[in-house]
């Protein structure tokens, strides 16, 4: 059973400037709600029972965010809002789940999975990326289902144009479970269009195995000077881990770009 899922949240989230000067992105509204609420209601419907936030001191709104008791309780206690009166309860079940370890320096995301080597118990474990939403289907929920099955890690995979392959981390697949999941055999972070074995990318929902922690704390940084999770995921496929792709269903959003931000509004307003 995959019990526990981390939230990287310590990026600075550059790409939605100037709204993250003072807000954290995953804070930001889509469609009347804060973009990190999309993704704990995938964790609890996916079964997770503790949600690691990986948060900086830069980033202690998205902590006050879920420890507002104070300001709730003076509000209903003058007025008996029922709309707000079940904000709150929302509020009380999410910070329930929740626990906070602290990246202060933005070093990437294998260095902010690092930081939870000491609370992850099980032999498996959730990883979302919260710019990436997926709605319609619960991808974790589907991803849970795939490992339980095969007992592997998981990646969430997409088609994406061969001229954007830079941007990802990209797949080459090997032998075919069905038409949704492949092995895979190698996994490179944002190779160049002429380096790019495929045009099938990581997004990012990963079903990770303990064996990560001792890869990451020998690795050095990557591309862009930054500790990559998916070059440590690349050692564990050539050591003979197994590592399925999962083709999603759902819609995939990219809420970590302007235009992908303001399009995700659109999309979850529609649906
Ligand atoms: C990260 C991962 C990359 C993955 C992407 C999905 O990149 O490093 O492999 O394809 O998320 O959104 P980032 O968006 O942090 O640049």
């Amino acid at each position: 059973m995959i019990k526990q899922a981390i939230i990287p949240l310590a990026g600075l989230g550059t790409r939605l400037l100037p709204l993250t000067t003072v807000f954290a992105k995953e804070l930001l509204p889509i469609n009347g709600k804060p973009g990190i609420e999309y993704i704990l209601d995938e964790c609890i419907e996916a079964g997770i029972k503790e949600v690691v936030f990986i948060i900086s001191k830069k980033k202690m709104s998205i902590k006050d965010y879920f420890y507002s008791d104070s300001f709730y309780k003076k509000i209903i206690k003058k007025k008996k809002d029922p709309r707000i009166i079940n904000e709150y309860k929302k509020i009380l079940k999410y910070k329930k789940i929740i626990r906070f370890v602290y990246q202060n320096k933005p070093l990437g995301t294998g260095d902010a999975v690092l930081k939870t080597k000491k609370i992850v118990k099980d032999k498996f474990f959730l990883m979302l990326l919260p710019d990436d939403l997926i709605i319609k289907k619960n991808c974790s929920k589907s991803m849970i289902d795939i490992h339980n099955r095969y007992k592997t890690s998981v990646m969430a995979c997409m088609n994406v144009s061969k001229k954007s392959v830079s941007r990802w981390g990209i797949f080459k697949l090997g032998k075919k479970i069905n038409k949704k999941n492949y092995y895979i055999k190698d996994v490179i972070e944002k190779p160049s269009v002429v380096n790019a074995p495929s045009n099938k990318a990581v997004i990012g929902r990963y079903i990770l195995p303990k064996t990560i922690f001792s890869k990451l704390s020998k690795q050095k940084s990557g591309k862009g000077g930054e500790v990559h999770i998916t070059d440590a995921i690349q050692k564990l496929i050539f050591e003979n881990s197994k590592f399925i792709a999962h083709n999603f269903s759902g819609k995939y959003l990219d809420c970590g770009s302007m235009n992908g931000y303001i399009n995700s509004t659109l999309e979850i307003s529609k649906s």
